[in-house]
């Protein structure tokens, strides 16, 4: 059940506030009753009308892209630069990244219209499982590596342990995989920064469960059902 003001806002027929008006003056029914402030609905089974016009509820879109380097990930970009959201073109719905990659990191960004999973995947308390490929600039021994597993001081504190291995090294340059559940801005370089090796390039491959799969740079998909029920469960 959720209140009627906020079942038509999200509907996109007014701000909260003006639909508490419109509720207020009596220009809102539920199942043919006048409702009243306080009135709380079942989207997708009760009959909400104002002034006699039915209102559909707004259609939860979820979606991962591949993000690729060079976008940034934001709805519009003071300086023009393209965005995720000229990637994903108009697709019905207003939807918004959950959490961000730095203009230069490029993978799996999930976005959605749903604000209230949107604040419970990005919140600390959930520590949903990020998992990134970094190519660092020269060989991080055990000890750097075991430093990223037990946490490191950066400017803003403590990071919380992480995992870690190592998929190719050589020529002065590694491929490591690391795995964090806390999402600091621009966290993965200034772990590696820290240590005295560089970020090359980032890529996430995975959020949560999901995986880029068999996307491509500037593709995305719609998740499934499955999916999507599966992200609500992990933040229940
Ligand atoms: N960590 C970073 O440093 N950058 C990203 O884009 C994501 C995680």
């Amino acid at each position: 059940m959720v209140r009627l003001q906020k079942f038509l806002a999200a509907a996109g027929v007014a701000s909260r506030r003006k639909a508490e008006e419109l509720i207020r003056q009596g220009k809102v029914t539920v199942n043919g009753r006048r409702a009243v402030l306080g009135t709380k609905v079942q989207p997708h089974k009760d009959i909400v009308k104002v002034e006699g016009k039915v209102v559909a509820p707004e259609e939860k879109v979820y979606l991962i892209l591949y993000k690729p380097r060079g976008v940034v990930t934001t709805r519009r970009d003071p300086q023009g630069r393209q965005t995720v959201m000229d990637l994903i073109g108009n697709i019905g719905a207003v939807v918004h990244p959950v959490g961000r990659l730095d203009y230069d990191t490029e993978g799996l960004l999930l976005l959605t219209n749903d604000g209230d999973l949107t604040y419970k995947l990005t919140h600390p308390r959930f520590e949903i499982d990020k998992t990134y490929q970094v190519l660092v600039k020269g060989q991080p021994t055990e000890e750097d590596l075991e430093s990223i597993r037990q946490g490191l001081l950066l400017e803003d504190g403590w990071t919380a342990p992480a995992r870690v291995s190592l998929l190719k090294g050589g020529r002065g340059k590694s491929w490591l995989e690391m795995t964090i559940h806390e999402g600091r801005n621009r966290q993965v370089r200034r772990m590696w920064a820290k240590l005295g090796y560089p970020v090359l390039k980032l890529r996430r491959t995975k959020f949560a469960f999901l995986t880029l799969g068999r996307l491509k740079p500037g593709d995305y998909r719609h998740l499934t059902r499955t999916e999507v029920k599966k992200l609500q469960a992990l933040v229940r």
